[in-house]
């Protein structure tokens, strides 16, 4: 049987990530091939992937350079236990990836995906002050809206409210959720850059009423997805460091979205100048060609409580068997390799502005643009149903989710919420391509507009 002959309903034997599969497995999506920013089904129909997998495939589908790589480290070794000893690529990978992150940011936690980076960081975060001399202090504030991951401790940390999390209750205790930065419509709408101070205020606020000798640490997306591409004004990172610095609480920064090359630098701590204590990525880290994440630490909180003897008992207590898998590392340091040679980071953030651009002017001309949002090349649409007064679509309308039908049917694929769409192409898409996609994207906007109910 050719690999790409699927029987029947064979599908129905995955459960896939939040698909109703009874619906899915009725007209799956079945992908054979991938290359540069498109997709090609079992049938032979192409797709624009205007999101890049799920914001990971930074560098596109199919780079020879990364595949080689893969290649030629198969060859050599594809497994090291992480209990034992170390992959020489792991370690050049390591040092490479430091030589990226904001500076003092040098000591990295290698492992397979984003969830597992969070909660190494959580866990860090715990142990950390246990092994410094504040014992008491375990408690994590999150955002409301945060998404950190689908194990119990991320999940706990995650502020999202609805099916995704409420299926899984009780969690953990110790988590703590405050508002979000949001500008648009925001909990409390604070339009303009007011937003900013209340975001710091609001976690000094809750920190001083927790009690400063309870909180461990305080996490945070730069540039929230599940919030819908929440930017916040810049002075809130200047904010929530200086708040978290005063009352000795950690703060993490979950860049699994925002991080290699996705807002216009590597990390959106460059982006927005704010240095973190702990640093979470995922996703893009080897771009989609292997499962790779990591947690990279000031250097400072490694060796000031976690660097000692045997006999003192204090390394990190905390692992996966698959934490800096050689293979993973290979195509990590390819990827950087690639996105290094090819200029890629400036490449994505002309782009994106372009995609920014052309949304305001053909969305507001329908006649249903909330806000266009975004960063480098990480953008987002909110739709409205009435300009003038800024009141949203009704949510059993599911506007967003209903343009996705019609934007699969006319090949594309963006992140699709009831009231915004993400569109994150890989930072290789061309203008000509971002052109194409936008055509799609209107057009299919423009067709539910018109014909859905
Ligand atoms: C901001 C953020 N953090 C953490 C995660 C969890 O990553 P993973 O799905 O690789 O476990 C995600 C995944 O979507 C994410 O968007």
């Amino acid at each position: 049987m050719s690999p790409t002959l699927i029987a029947g309903n064979d599908v129905r034997h995955l459960l896939l990530d939040l698909q109703q599969m009874k619906v899915f497995s009725a007209n799956p999506l079945i992908i054979r091939e991938a290359r540069g920013v498109y997709l090609t089904d079992v049938d032979g129909k192409r797709y624009i992937d205007g999101v890049s997998g799920i914001y990971v495939v930074n560098i596109g589908h199919g780079n020879e350079h990364v595949i080689e790589a893969i290649r030629k480290q198969q060859e050599r070794v594809s497994f090291v236990a992480p209990l034992h000893a170390v992959s020489d690529t792991t370690v050049r990978f390591a040092k490479k990836l430091t030589e990226i992150t904001p500076a003092g940011l040098d000591t990295v936690k290698l492992v397979s995906g984003g969830s597992e980076a969070t909660e190494s960081a959580l866990k860090f975060a715990r142990q950390y002050h246990r092994q410094s001399g504040s014992p008491a202090k375990y408690k994590v504030i999150a955002n409301y809206l945060g998404y950190h991951g689908g194990t119990m401790g991320a999940m706990s940390a995650s502020g999202l409210g609805g099916p995704r999390k409420a299926v899984f209750g009780p969690f953990l205790t110790g988590f703590v959720h405050i508002p979000p930065p949001s500008c648009f419509p925001g909990p409390f709408d604070l339009a303009g850059s007011s937003c900013a101070h209340p975001g710091a205020a609001m976690l000094e606020y809750t920190i001083r009423h927790e009690g400063p000798e309870s909180v461990a640490a305080f996490i945070l997306e730069p540039i929230s997805n599940t919030g819908g591409i929440v930017v916040p004004p810049p002075e809130y990172f200047q904010g929530v460091r200086e708040v978290c610095s005063r009352y000795g609480v950690l703060l993490v920064y979950d860049e699994i979205i925002t991080g290699m090359g996705r807002t216009g630098n590597w990390f959106a701590a460059q982006t927005f100048g704010v240095t973190p204590d702990i640093l979470c990525v995922g996703k893009g880290l080897a771009s989609g060609y292997a499962p790779l994440a990591a947690m990279i630490v000031r250097d400072e909180l490694h060796y000031s409580a976690f660097w000692g003897e045997e006999s003192q008992n204090i390394s990190f207590a905390h692992g996966h068997t698959f934490g800096g898998n050689p293979i993973a590392t290979a195509a990590g340091l390819a990827v950087i390799e690639v996105i290094e040679k090819e200029d890629l980071i400036p490449k994505g953030v002309s782009v994106g502005r372009h995609i920014r651009k052309r949304l305001r002017e053909e969305i507001g001309a329908l006649g249903i643009l909330g806000e266009v949002r975004g960063r480098g090349a990480l953008s987002c649409v909110e739709f409205v149903e009435n300009m003038d007064t800024g009141k949203p679509f009704a949510d059993e309308r599911r506007f967003g989710k209903q343009v996705e039908k019609r934007l699969i049917q006319h090949g594309l694929i963006l992140r699709c919420d009831p009231h915004w769409i993400g569109l994150a192409p890989p930072l290789t898409m061309t203008v000509e391509q971002a052109d194409e996609m936008l055509e799609v994207f209107v057009k299919a906007v423009a067709e539910e507009l018109r014909e859905g109910k």
